[in-house]
């Protein structure tokens, strides 16, 4: 799918997120997703995460649809070594790719990984988290939220990627049909607008890359 934005400004993105970071597993990653085609989330809106982490002090974050671990390396970088990132995906391969990564870089004991349906994954582990992140299948959004909002500590976030569904949550034609990304595109319009309307909630869509949604729980 092209990018929201043009690809120059996407690169001026990618680079700043980049200064001051060198890493060969990360780029590892990178290379891995353009090799595979696999949607990871990329180095501004890791950035971004991690930025957002930080921001609250998170401490235990709660990861719906990991991959292979790289949105779950920005987060583990930082809850910090007493930290914890709890992990889904249905893709057992994917866990073993992730702990191969993730443990080259450092921060496998930080990382707790269940391979199953993610949602039930989140209902097997008890307690609050400081984050909530959901990239899971967009026709779970709606049910994702509906998991998370009570489970998120006040001054904790949602945040949820691909929110912008590349414009077409506001009716952007597309270059390229695609049946099955517009049939889910009511699922994320559905669970945006829900975060929205949560009074619970201060939310606001930022739009890097795909569309990030950040929603700060401010009343119990
Ligand atoms: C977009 S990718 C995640 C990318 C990851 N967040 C990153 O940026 O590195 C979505 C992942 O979620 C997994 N997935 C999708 N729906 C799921 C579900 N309902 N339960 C468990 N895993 C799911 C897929 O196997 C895939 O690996």
């Amino acid at each position: 799918m092209p990018p929201l934005l043009p690809p120059q400004v996407d690169d001026y993105l990618t680079g700043l997120a980049g200064i001051g970071l060198q890493d060969v597993v990360l780029d590892e990653m990178e290379a891995r997703a353009r090799e595979h085609g696999f949607p990871i989330v990329g180095r501004a809106v890791g950035r971004h995460l991690e930025l957002q982490a930080r921001a609250i002090g998170a401490r235990r974050v709660m990861e719906l649809g990991s991959g292979y671990g790289y949105s779950a390396y920005w987060f583990a970088r930082a809850v910090g070594e007493d930290g914890e990132v709890i992990c889904t995906d249905g893709d057992a391969g994917n866990a073993a790719l992730a702990e191969g990564y993730l443990r080259r870089a450092g921060v496998w004991d930080r990382v707790d990984y269940h391979v199953g349906d993610a949602l039930t994954s989140f209902a097997e582990v008890d307690g609050e988290f400081d984050v909530v992140y959901c990239d899971i299948d967009k026709d779970g959004y709606p049910d994702a939220w509906a998991a998370a909002r009570e489970r998120i500590r006040v001054g904790g976030l949602f945040v949820c990627d691909n929110t912008l569904w590349h414009g077409r949550v506001a009716g952007v034609p597309q270059e390229r049909s695609s049946p099955a990304r517009d049939a889910v595109t009511p699922d994320i319009v559905a669970m945006t607008r829900a975060v929205a309307e949560d009074q619970r909630y201060l939310s606001s869509l930022v739009p890097l890359r795909d569309g990030v949604l950040v929603a700060l729980r401010v009343e119990a």
